[in-house]
């Protein structure tokens, strides 16, 4: 039988669950039929409260349990249920589990009713009255509810593994070689059992066996026995390709377990062979020092709030590494999806994963469930190679060494591999772990970008990194003025320079990736934090370029600002700025050649790409024009170009310095400075102005880009994924949507209504009616059981368009 059977199907729901239901009666009436992952309540894009999602609420599940599985072990694990679940088979209570963030397994064995129908029940509590992290204080994102992960099966023999934990050795000497160290645990000691490894390139070819050398005994075999429930295997694997964040070479590892030497179960583990450190001035991925670039995610939708099945998690994945260029993400503020995880595993991108909690630290009984969460992360996590770090502090929280000493332990206690860190807000706080994190909020748009390492870790000679910045210190909507936009670009240009510039800082994760709903303590007053370089729909705002443009694969090229002068306050253009990888940019206005401006002369002086400033509008187009000798055209064009910038009331002294040599040696009169300024900067009346824009890299003209008054503006979707495919569970497919102009430059205050329409085998998640918000927006499109074709038409305005899906029934769930 199939390794795992998905029992994402034929669940039936109650919001309002009453004590005593599952157990007893079995009310169905007033039940709805629901398909996992689920959402106890489908909320607003925004303006609503916490409270509707906070309810007790049941989950019933009837089903036949075959004959077959009698005398074997039946195991139901539910990968996420927020918050609080109490499991029942046929009314007995056979498994609970108090944490919404990481899974947990009932055995269901001795309760079963084997050849005859079962009733399983969950009450799960999403009330955030439970003494359980993150709970008992406020909390800056909204938590939910429901069972919002996979649910599925497995039914063992009774010797079965158990658990496999692979962490390898690497020498990194000509060739790397490498070892694996598998840690296996089985169900029981017994006679007769022994464990037997493959290993393969993933995806590619036949496995090949592993050859051993016992820790103990040197016996060369093709099978290791088990002695006791547990077993060290260290196994020489010899010329091994690395796994790094530039090509995250992937084997599979497959354990078995024999007893006699029958195979009675297995296990493949995709693992990627690297030595990642932390080390007193940064961080080294296979000896190489490596800055990290991430940012905070957390596992948030617009409407579903965390119910998002396996491409939605890998999406957001591939947007970090793709899209925004990063090299590492970390999973604020908690476990996030093993589908986002094994994504990260695949693309190279380093994680940063911690438990569960925001600030608060609870009584004993809630500091107890805080260390099993610790348990039970790195138990559950610990074969994502991508993984780097634990986090085992509660998030900002103060300090508390007799708790940290315990998460501490634990964390090392199962993996004595990685280090440990612990995200804290304040300087040269206890210092328990092996990396000191620390929320950077220093930087307010005018200062340092970052502090430094002495000034912050109590312990220089020890690895330190920056786990936040920017967020809240200047929240930022897509709709905002272009300055506002700017200025939070900026932000995140300056925080990444600056740490770039700090040798023994390892890297930094900015605040955030996307948008959130948050609670009312929090954000903007409609219950989201405008904190992401992307919007909610993972659209990108202005600074998301600040990123993209940091990586090498693709070539990036964005231009600050519209070029329309009247966005700005006092009509003062300001300055603009380059977002790109390229060598040079080019700039052209009407066809004219204006300037070049080159990466050397960015101002941020440590980022490879840093962004690039305009300073001249103007170029050599007033003389040319002819009128002015060479020095007087030279003379003009600097206060023009001033006055673009800083405006014609508030000129620089040079600028005044330069009107009072025209005036002295040219006789210029002040009355030719309207007519100069009209006719160079302030591009009034005649014909538009078209600003073009011409990415140089390696010599070649890589990217290029218009700008000029839009007369027409058209939608653009951009969907992750057409062929959508129900296997594990229902799919979900990301549409992105942007209003662009005949160039396709975002209109960004475009705010017109979107109205969508579905037919065929897809449904809608969200409202029909969708409003552009800076000139984007976003929907969902999710599969509904059936196969075949689904389309999905957006109309706005004059414009429509129609996206036209497959959908395909692969059924591995029940
Ligand atoms: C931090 C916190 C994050 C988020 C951020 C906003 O203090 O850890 O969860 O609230 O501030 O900037």
């Amino acid at each position: 039988m199939r390794d795992r059977l998905y029992w994402n199907e034929g669940w039936m729901f109650q919001e309002k669950y009453e004590e005593g239901m599952p157990e007893a009666g079995y009310d169905v009436s007033g039940m709805r039929p629901v398909r996992l992952p689920h959402t106890c309540k489908e909320l607003p894009f925004h303006y609503f409260d916490e409270q509707e999602y906070q309810m007790l609420c049941g989950y019933r599940k009837v089903f036949v349990a075959p004959k077959e599985w009698e005398g074997k072990r039946v195991m139901l694990t539910f990968e996420g249920a927020a918050h609080e679940s109490k499991v029942f088979l046929n009314g007995k209570l056979v498994g609970e589990h108090h944490c919404g963030y990481t899974a947990f397994t009932v055995d269901l064995s001795d309760g079963l009713q084997y050849g005859q129908e079962n009733v399983l029940a969950v009450r799960l509590d999403s009330r955030e009255s439970l003494n359980v992290p993150p709970f008992g204080f406020v909390i800056d994102y909204m938590t939910y509810g429901g069972i919002y992960r996979d649910v599925y099966l497995e039914i063992k023999k009774e010797d079965y593994l158990e658990d496999v934990f692979l962490r390898s050795e690497v020498m990194l000497k000509g060739v790397p070689e490498a070892s694996l160290i598998s840690e296996v645990a089985v169900s029981r000691d017994a006679e007769g059992l022994s464990i037997r490894q493959q290993i393969r390139k993933k995806g590619e070819g036949s496995y090949q066996p592993l050859p051993f050398e016992q820790q103990n005994g040197g016996v060369q075999d093709s099978s290791t026995p088990v002695r006791g429930k547990k077993v060290r295997i260290q196994t020489n694997v010899g010329m091994v390709a690395l796994w790094d964040t530039a090509t995250p070479n992937l084997y599979e590892i497959c354990t078995q377990l024999l007893k006699n030497g029958n195979v009675v179960d297995e296990k493949v583990v995709v693992f990627g062979f690297r030595r990642a450190e932390f080390l007193r001035d940064g961080f080294y991925l296979n000896g190489k020092k490596c800055k990290i670039r991430g940012l905070n995610r957390h596992q948030s939708y617009p409407y579903v709030g965390y119910a998002m099945p396996k491409s939605m998690q890998r999406m957001d994945a591939d947007i970090l590494k793709k899209e925004l260029g990063l090299n590492a993400v970390r999973t604020s503020h908690y476990p996030q999806s093993h589908y986002f995880l094994e994504r990260c595993d695949e693309l190279g991108l380093l994680v940063f994963t911690e438990l569960p909690g925001w600030q608060h630290i609870g009584d004993d009984a809630w500091k107890e469930q805080a260390i099993q969460n610790v348990r039970d992360m790195v138990k559950q996590y610990r074969n994502h190679t991508s993984i780097i770090l634990w986090g085992v502090r509660i998030n900002e929280s103060k300090d508390d060494d007799a708790f940290y000493q315990k998460t501490n332990e634990a964390a090392h206690l199962l993996d004595p591999w990685r280090p440990t860190g612990g995200v804290r807000a304040h300087k040269k706080s206890s210092f328990l772990e092996d990396v000191y994190t620390y929320n950077d909020f220093v930087h307010d748009g005018t200062n340092k970008g970052c502090e430094k390492k002495a000034d912050v870790t109590p312990d220089v000679t020890r690895p330190y990194l920056i786990s936040e910045y920017n967020g809240h210190m200047y929240p930022t909507k897509s709709f905002d003025c272009e300055e506002h936009r700017l200025s939070h670009a900026l932000r995140h240009a300056n925080v990444l320079d600056a740490v770039a510039a700090e040798e023994d800082i390892a890297g930094s994760f900015g605040w955030c990736m996307a948008d959130y709903n948050t609670h009312k303590d929090f954000g903007s007053g409609d219950r989201i934090c405008y904190h992401g370089v992307l919007d909610m729909f993972r659209n990108p705002k202005m600074a998301a370029n600040v990123y993209a443009s940091q990586q090498e694969e693709e070539p990036v090229l964005a231009v600050s600002s519209s070029m329309d002068i009247g966005e700005h306050p006092g009509c003062n253009r300001g300055k603009t700025y380059l977002f790109t990888n390229a060598d040079s940019v080019r700039m052209y206005k009407n066809g004219h050649f204006v300037n070049e401006f080159h990466r050397e002369d960015s101002p941020y002086r440590h980022l490879a790409h840093g962004p690039i400033v305009i300073e001249d509008y103007i170029g050599d187009a007033i003389l040319k024009d002819g009128e002015y000798a060479p020095k007087q055209a030279e003379g003009i064009k600097k206060i023009l170009n001033a006055a673009a910038i800083y405006g014609v009331n508030n000129l620089p002294k040079s600028a005044y310095a330069e009107a009072a040599k025209l005036v002295a040696l040219y006789h210029m009169k002040p009355d030719q400075a309207v007519e100069l300024y009209n006719r160079y900067i302030g591009d009034w009346g005649g014909p538009s102005t078209s600003y073009q824009f011409e990415a140089v890299r390696n010599g070649e003209r890589a990217e290029s880009l218009t700008k000029e008054p839009m007369r027409a503006w058209h939608l653009e979707a951009k969907v992750d994924h057409f062929q959508l495919r129900e296997e594990a569970s229902y799919d979900v497919a990301a549409v992105r949507i942007q209003a662009v102009d005949e160039y396709g430059n975002l209109v960004p205050y475009l705010s017109e209504p979107i109205l969508a329409k579905t037919t065929g085998a897809i449904e809608l998640i969200g409202p029909k009616a969708i409003p552009m918000r800076g000139g984007m927006a976003g929907t969902y499109v999710k599969t509904a059981k059936k196969p075949g074709p689904g389309e999905l038409a957006l109309q706005c305005g004059a414009c429509e368009i129609r996206l036209e899906f497959q959908v395909e029934i692969a059924n591995q769930s029940e």
